[in-house]
């Protein structure tokens, strides 16, 4: 898949990704709002590992954010099983110096209709470590909704978060 749009191109991980990847992804402002699988420090052969991954996906669900021509972030639905198989969790992150300039709103919002109408989802959510005022932004921007507070669900760097659900649904 690919799109461009107008402040970055969405596309599927390629091999020649992986020395980006590790420059914009091997930072603790980005890694400290993710799930632990999202490692610090990120290592090249964490970016090998994961372009492997998400390029042998059926359907690919995770793609990259490019920017002039580098991949400087990530973006990607995570499909929910079972009787939520028709929900998927979005996630998504941006290598630091390409923060506030609108980015991340663009993909996701590019990346939600492709969930909605080519994967036939009816339903994707965020889960938000309480304090990521960003990323609660980016999804308000992009037309979800927050929904809930799941209290203390998160544990990370040593510390108790909650974490606040975003959805939209059609
Ligand atoms: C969250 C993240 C992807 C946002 O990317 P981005 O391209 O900078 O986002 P956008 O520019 O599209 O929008 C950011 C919005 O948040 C706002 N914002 C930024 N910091 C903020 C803060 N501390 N408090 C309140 N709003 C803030 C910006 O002003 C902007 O809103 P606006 O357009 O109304 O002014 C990026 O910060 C990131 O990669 N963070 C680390 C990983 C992460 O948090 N991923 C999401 C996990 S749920």
């Amino acid at each position: 898949m690919r799109w461009d749009l107008a402040l970055c191109t969405v596309r599927n991980w390629q091999n020649s990704d992986a020395d980006s990847l590790v420059e914009h992804a091997n930072d603790p402002a980005v890694s400290s709002r993710l799930r632990d699988a999202f490692p610090y420090p990120y290592t090249a052969a964490d970016a090998h590992l994961w372009i492997e991954f998400a390029s042998s996906a059926e359907p690919v669900t995770n793609f990259a954010i490019v920017v002039d021509g580098q991949a400087v972030g990530g973006i990607g639905l995570r499909l929910q099983e079972d009787v939520h198989r028709r929900s998927a969790e979005i996630g998504y992150w941006l290598g630091r110096q390409f923060w506030g300039r609108g980015i991340a709103t663009e993909a996701v919002r590019a990346v939600t209709e492709f969930g909605f109408t080519t994967l036939d989802l009816c339903r994707i959510y965020a889960g938000v470590f309480e304090g990521n005022a960003a990323s609660a932004r980016v999804l308000e921007k992009a037309g979800y909704t927050y929904e809930a507070r799941l209290r203390k669900a998160v544990f990370k760097n040593g510390e108790i978060l909650d974490k606040l659900i975003y959805a939209v649904v059609r």
